[in-house]
């Protein structure tokens, strides 16, 4: 079956079209277009991101992210008098479509621009983020999914975001076939770090969750963007911050940040602490004339090893209570290359029968194959979807459940 995604529960907008198959036990992805229109440039002004302003972007670059996402996946039939394509006549939508998308007025005109001059393209379902994320923002993606389904008569299926990242690892960009058979073998334990989320999730089989550990303060990107930001790195800090440590090898005097709750019994985290430890070393080395891009590099790669060592060192402890078959490592933070090859030869080292599993590098950042992803596994569960408009909600903190 197809699926149609969207994801705007932060700052990229994001749609993606994807080909599922296979049942629960082995589901297998084909993308068919993969289309991610960023706001970083925006946002990096304000050193964040700023939940209105992602609110009209959103709004702004839907109907062209979706143009072209159908465009690549070639499902753009143009309708024609002539043709015999099923497509509801506009008046019976088109006031149906004008309250749902009253707040976003720019969307409102691309999309009784655009719709009307295309067929029904053939899919099967709309998968949207309905949360966790920013509020404003995902509204955006969820009226838009409402008013495609009353105009394509396409049933959604709303998605949590993390549940997204989680089975981000499945999806391969190329076809259908998957790296291993059977790459998820439950009990799965995620490890889901990203700008707005740092958790440890039980996943004990396709779509059950129990999270044993969360952040009590920052998470784990967050931490990042903010460490990145006093160095002087721009919007968003995790990628600047990695490449200026990147050349820095840490000898034994750098380690000088702490690493907030590695020793406690639990499986959470706190972050802030750390990005506190990372202003006072900044102000001390500006104090002392020696705040240089030497001090700046070695400031980084010590703090992005005090990260690395505590996620690392509550994940591995995590897996000798837990068992798991699989290690799942998702959310932006994953990008992280470091973060990468240590938790490779920690694994290897430590816990040799837990199947490692990173999304590819492009799925690590928020995009809309995945959100399409779990919309598979979610209709594949239940499979009784009907073409009524279901009453979604955006949830900005909605849990995994
Ligand atoms: O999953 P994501 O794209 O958005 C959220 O759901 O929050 O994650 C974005 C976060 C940002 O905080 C960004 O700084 C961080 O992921 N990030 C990284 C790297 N690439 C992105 N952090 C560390 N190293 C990276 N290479
Ligand atoms: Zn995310």
């Amino acid at each position: 079956m197809t699926i149609l995604g969207i994801e705007t529960s932060c700052d990229e907008t994001a749609v993606s079209v994807v080909v599922g198959a296979g049942g629960l036990r082995e589901p297998k992805f084909k993308v068919l277009a993969h289309v991610v229109s960023s706001q970083i440039k925006l946002h990096a002004q304000w050193g964040g991101v700023v939940p209105t302003l992602a609110k009209r972007e959103h709004s702004k670059n839907l109907i062209p992210v979706l143009k072209k996402a159908l465009g690549n996946a070639k499902l753009i039939r143009v309708k024609d008098s002539a043709s015999s394509v099923r497509c509801l006549r506009i008046e019976s939508w088109k006031a149906k479509v004008e309250k749902i998308l009253a707040r976003e007025p720019e969307l409102l005109e691309q999309f009784l621009k655009f719709i009307p001059t295309v067929a029904v393209p053939k899919i099967d379902v709309l998968a949207v983020t309905s949360g966790p994320g920013l509020e404003p923002a995902l509204w955006v993606g969820i009226n838009l999914a409402r008013a495609l389904s009353i105009v394509w008569r396409k049933p959604i299926i709303p998605i949590n975001h993390l549940e997204g990242h989680i089975y981000s690892v499945l999806v391969l960009s190329i076809n259908h076939k998957p790296r291993v058979k059977k790459p998820l073998r439950f009990p799965a334990l995620a490890l889901l770090i990203s700008g707005g989320h740092t958790e440890l999730t039980l996943v004990r089989d396709w779509l059950k969750y129990a999270t044993i550990g969360a952040t009590r303060d920052d998470a784990a990107g967050e931490a990042f963007d903010k460490a990145a930001r006093l160095l002087g790195l721009p919007y968003p800090g995790g990628p600047a911050l990695a490449k200026l440590a990147k050349n820095y090898k840490l000898k034994a005097e750098d380690y000088s940040l702490p690493r907030p709750m590695i020793g406690s019994p639990d499986f959470d985290f706190s972050f802030s602490g750390l990005k506190t430890a990372v202003l006072y070393r900044v102000n001390n080395l500006k104090k002392t004339g020696c705040f240089d891009d030497a001090a700046r590099a070695a400031l980084a790669a010590d703090f992005q090893q005090a990260v690395i060592d505590v996620l690392l060192s509550k994940t591995s402890r995590a897996i000798m209570k837990y068992k798991p078959k699989t290690l799942i490592v998702a959310g932006g933070v994953s990008a992280n290359k470091s973060l990468r090859r240590q938790f490779a030869k920690c694994l290897a080292e430590r816990h040799p029968a837990v199947r490692l599993l990173f999304p590819e590098p492009k799925l690590s950042l928020d995009n809309a194959t995945m959100i399409a992803a779990a919309g598979y596994l979610r209709f594949k569960r239940s499979s009784t979807l009907t073409n009524v408009q279901p009453l979604i909600k955006a949830d900005g903190n909605l849990i995994l459940s």
